[in-house]
């Protein structure tokens, strides 16, 4: 058939929660509704004062037309205020500064921007799913390198040295690590730039959870000598409670942030101006806006944690970001059979961990994204119900 799909989908699968949600909704057309603790949406609105910002501005006449693809001045600017602010982190905001339409979509963009043809590719196990997805679609080669509880799923140096790395190009990182909820420390960070420096690949990190239950906020930028080699996400998705707004940013060194620019302005255009000045003014909240949201998960984490005990479930609690993670009992073979059984029996959705890569396979993620009745209704329902496998 002439119209058939392109080689380089081959492998890559619909999204899985794109897949689960049609199911979910299937669900839902029998009896109670599914409880979904499955995905990282936030469920609050943003900051009163980002919406009226947002509904003012797209009042006017002259705020309709496309945009500078670099973004306006005020919000790159406000970008590198926030980074100093928060992170001890110095950006020019003509230069080192890019915001993007979500960051998931950056990811995508730096693959296209710097992959060639079998280049490859290291990328955490377990982790996000689009750093493989991305790197795949780009023709990259993906490598993986295996995070492991016992080393704190910090990457294992000893080990990715003895490996060939002649045709690596460049290296994710995401910390706070999602699905873990594995906090960075400094000395990661510094490893960290001196493995790119050593090798000369770009490291991509990808920081989107840094302000979520977590007070000391790091970015991989701040360690000295980082913009030759580190180029880093953020989002205003789980910070901000914007995920849907898409608004995404892009940090690094004017070389780089030139060559995604390259590739990106041929692929989308500017966002809209009203949701820029916006997405300034969200980055201009202080620590009020973050205390506020923290004690509010704060409390939602520790239902979940009943929810985890009921389910003998072991788990860390100085993990932070938008989920728990834990591991599942000896009883289920992964975590896909308990959450199958869960869903089943009692309508509650709780992600399997190995969606996030096969080191995730006797592990699951639950969502901090849902209201603390939601998560009693779940502990309720899960408590009616023996999930004990014979
Ligand atoms: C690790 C990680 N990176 C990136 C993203 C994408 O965020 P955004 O909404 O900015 O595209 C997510 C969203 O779930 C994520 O978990």
């Amino acid at each position: 058939m002439k119209a058939a799909i392109a080689d380089r989908l081959n492998g890559i699968g619909e999204y899985y929660f794109s897949q689960k949600l049609r199911e979910i909704e299937e669900l839902n057309k029998t009896g109670e509704p599914v409880i979904n603790l499955g995905i990282g949406s936030p469920d609050l609105p943003p900051h009163p004062d980002v919406i009226k910002t947002l509904q003012e501005e797209s009042t006017k006449p002259n705020v309709h037309g496309y945009q500078n693809y670099k973004g306006i001045l005020p919000l790159r600017k406000a970008i590198a205020d926030w980074y100093q602010k928060w992170y001890s982190v110095s950006l020019n905001p003509d230069t080192e500064v890019l915001p993007l339409i979500g960051s998931k979509e950056g990811i995508m963009h730096i693959s296209m921007a710097y992959l060639n043809e079998g280049d490859e590719v290291l990328i955490p196990n377990p982790g996000y799913p689009t750093y493989r997805s991305a790197t795949q679609l780009a023709g990259g080669k993906c490598i993986e390198y295996e995070l492991k509880e016992e080393n704190n799923w910090q990457p294992d140096f000893e080990e990715l040295e003895k490996r060939d790395l002649s045709k690596l190009k460049l290296m994710w990182v995401n910390y706070p690590h999602m699905p873990t909820g594995q906090q960075p420390s400094k000395e990661l960070f510094e490893n960290l730039v001196a493995f790119g420096k050593k090798h000369n690949i770009l490291i991509c990190h990808d920081n989107p959870y840094s302000f979520i239950l977590n007070d000391k906020p790091l970015s991989l930028l701040s360690v000295d000598g980082a913009k030759d080699v580190i180029i880093e996400l953020n989002s205003l998705s789980k910070s901000h409670n914007m995920a849907g707004w898409r608004i995404g940013i892009l940090c690094g060194a004017k070389q780089k942030i030139d060559d995604v620019l390259r590739f990106k302005s041929n692929m989308d255009s500017g966002m809209f101006l009203p949701l820029q000045l916006a997405a300034a003014k969200a980055l201009t909240l202080g620590e009020e806006w973050h205390d506020e949201l923290n004690n509010i998960y704060k409390k939602r984490r520790e239902k979940v944690f009943q929810l985890l005990d009921e389910l003998n479930c072991v788990y860390n609690k100085e993990q932070v970001g938008l989920f728990v993670w834990a591991k599942i009992p000896a009883t289920y073979a992964n975590g896909y059979e308990l959450s199958d059984a869960v869903l089943q029996k009692t309508k509650v959705f709780i992600t399997p961990g190995g969606i996030f890569g096969s080191a995730g396979d006797k592990y699951i993620r639950v969502s901090l994204c849902s209201t603390e009745e939601k998560y009693a209704e779940a502990l309720k329902r899960i408590k009616k119900i023996s999930l004990q496998k014979a």
